[in-house]
């Protein structure tokens, strides 16, 4: 089988399994309606813990971080690093741009973690670290991915990953586009705090 054959599978793969929408599926069987509804609209982990339910935010993190951390993990060990990399790239396109939604999906936040911690942990374990930090400082999740995400780049070059750098560095930007309600809220100064439950 030609080589492209699997890079193409390694896009299919991971965009499918990305667009699961895990945060939607969570709350609508725990009988809480539609997450669209709430907040800010947004399927992702903050929103879900507007609903008052941390178990929920907690299980849509871990499940849409894992999604594209084992959509790239899969294709690095049976493919090549590059498959990988364009499977966690499509699970990250899945997850905001989901068919079976209109392709009205997320922000992108758990899974660009996700993903770098799957392909190169130490600059994934630094953009959580970042995440974290501001999260804890000032409390705001949008402000928190952003930074964070803008670090993802630059630390991948550090750490000699050129390739990583790149998908890290088109992922990041449209991670800030899918954040551009989020961008003029904060600049209004009307972010709300995370567990808030007004966005
Ligand atoms: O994970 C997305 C986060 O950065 C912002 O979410 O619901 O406040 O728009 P939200």
């Amino acid at each position: 089988m030609p080589a492209e054959i699997f890079l193409i599978l390694a896009a299919v793969g991971g965009y499918l399994l990305g667009s699961i929408p895990f945060g939607l599926v969570l709350v609508k069987l725990a009988g809480l309606g539609d997450i669209r509804t709430v907040g800010s609209g947004n399927i992702g982990a903050t929103n879900v813990l507007r609903t008052g339910r941390k178990d929920l935010a907690l299980a849509t993190l871990v499940l849409d971080s894992g999604k594209a951390g084992i959509a790239a993990l899969i294709f690095t060990f049976a493919v090549s690093p590059t498959a990988g990399l364009i499977a966690g790239g499509a699970a990250f396109l899945g997850h905001c741009f989901p068919l079976w939604l209109g392709f009205k999906g997320g922000k992108g936040v758990a899974t660009f973690l996700g993903v770098l911690l799957a392909v190169l942990w130490p600059v994934g374990l630094l953009v959580c670290a970042t995440w974290l930090g501001m999260a804890l400082v000032f409390r705001i999740s949008s402000l928190s991915a952003l930074t964070a995400s803008a670090f993802a780049p630059l630390l991948a070059l550090a750490f000699g990953r050129p390739d990583v750098a790149l998908l890290a560095l088109f992922l990041a930007a449209l991670l800030w586009w899918r954040h551009k309600e989020n961008i003029a809220r904060l600049v209004r100064g009307e972010e709300p705090r995370i567990g808030a439950k007004k966005a």
